[in-house]
């Protein structure tokens, strides 16, 4: 099946009477911790030339010893928070998107939830790897559009230093760590989140994985010694697969809200390689300036970057209220999504 192809978009029939799902804020967090391409040089075989030839990276984020992704979120939730004046009492749900939990269960939503003292909020995490962002906005603004919610807190969170397999220099060069998050609510003078497209192809589910630690593979000495806990990657079979994905998604979203490219203020990807951010704009016919990149400072955050990514456009200037924004986004599942908002 083309990678390309499956998209669900159920508020496109519905009549919503004049509700809305906007981003009333966002915020972000990344560790102190900066490691450079030098550094990598230190610890695997790799150059900062090829590490920034290839990729765009220059450096990434490291958590702390004892910083963990709901620590991280829930800096990134209290900044988004504090932008909106909006208080922990009164959040209704929070949805975490990560790949990097501080533990299989409870769900890292539910530490945040209390370490933000959100206690009136529902809390799930959702796991849809670099998607993760756009799938938990989707996922959240039906609970605004339906009326059931007033005030929903997505984060996308990572922690990937701790699955990365530093002895493999085919990925530890390439991931780092931080929290991006965002406020959705109904705000009446604005169109807000106009459309979302998600896809995904588990018959790749291989390409990207972490094979052990789940109840196909519990942890044992054997399977640590294997290595089964660390992130698994076919780099060059996932890249292909991106760059189409990413593209048809896009494209999708924009037919939807019948507007082109032209229209669109700025697209924020997925940052996981500058070669595959610069293939999907030149597939979609956009110029330099109107895609925002900030890989070169982070390195791929999976789940966070996304939210990341739209924080520091925001902080920037480079979108104001009433411009057309679209995220994209590809990750392990393989999954993928595309968004056009109007902030
Ligand atoms: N330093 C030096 N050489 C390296 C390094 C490194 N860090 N990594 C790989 N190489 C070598 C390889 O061993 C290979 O050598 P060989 O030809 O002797 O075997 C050579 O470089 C070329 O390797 P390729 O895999 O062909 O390199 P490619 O140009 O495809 O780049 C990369 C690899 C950067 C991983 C790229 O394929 C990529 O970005 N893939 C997509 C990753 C991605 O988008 N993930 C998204 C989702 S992540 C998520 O959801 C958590």
């Amino acid at each position: 099946m083309s990678t390309t192809q499956i998209f669900k978009n159920p508020r496109a029939k519905h009549n919503f009477q004049g509700r809305t799902c906007s981003i009333t804020s966002v915020g972000s967090y990344v560790p102190d911790r900066i490691m450079t391409n030098a550094e990598m040089e230190k610890i695997v075989d790799t150059t900062d030339e090829w590490i920034t030839s290839r990729t765009g990276i220059r450096q990434r984020r490291l958590a702390a010893e004892s910083e963990y992704t709901s620590d991280m979120a829930t800096k990134a939730a209290q900044r988004a928070m504090d932008k909106a004046g909006i208080t922990a009492d009164q959040i209704d749900l929070i949805i975490v998107a990560t790949i990097t939990p501080d533990m299989l269960f409870p769900s890292t939503a539910c530490l945040v939830q209390n370490k933000l003292g959100a206690r009136r909020a529902a809390a799930f995490d959702i796991e849809a790897a670099c998607s993760g962002f756009i799938y938990a906005m989707e996922i959240g603004q039906q609970f605004i559009m339906s009326r059931t919610y007033e005030t929903v807190l997505i984060i996308g969170a990572e922690r990937l230093s701790s699955i990365v397999n530093w002895k493999d220099r085919n990925t530890c060069v390439l991931f780092g760590d931080g929290a991006g998050a965002a406020i959705l609510q109904h705000r009446p003078d604005a169109h807000g989140l106009l459309t979302a497209c998600m896809g995904a192809d588990g018959d790749k589910a291989m390409l990207l994985c972490m094979p052990g630690g789940g109840s196909r593979i519990p942890a044992t000495s054997d399977s640590v010694a294997a290595g089964l806990h660390h992130l698994q990657m076919d780099g060059k079979e996932t890249f292909k697969n991106a760059v189409g994905a990413m593209v048809g998604a896009a494209q999708e979203a924009l037919k939807r809200c019948e507007t082109d490219i032209s229209q669109i203020k700025l697209v924020i990807p997925h940052q996981a390689n500058q070669r595959i951010i610069d293939a999907v704009g030149e597939r979609l016919g956009v110029e330099k300036d109107q895609v925002f990149v900030n890989l070169d400072k982070y390195g791929n955050t999976s789940a966070a970057s996304v939210g990341i990514a739209l924080d520091e456009a925001v902080d920037q200037k480079r979108i104001v209220r009433g411009d057309l924004v679209l995220l994209v986004a590809f990750g392990a599942g393989l999954t993928w999504a595309a968004a056009v908002i109007e902030w």
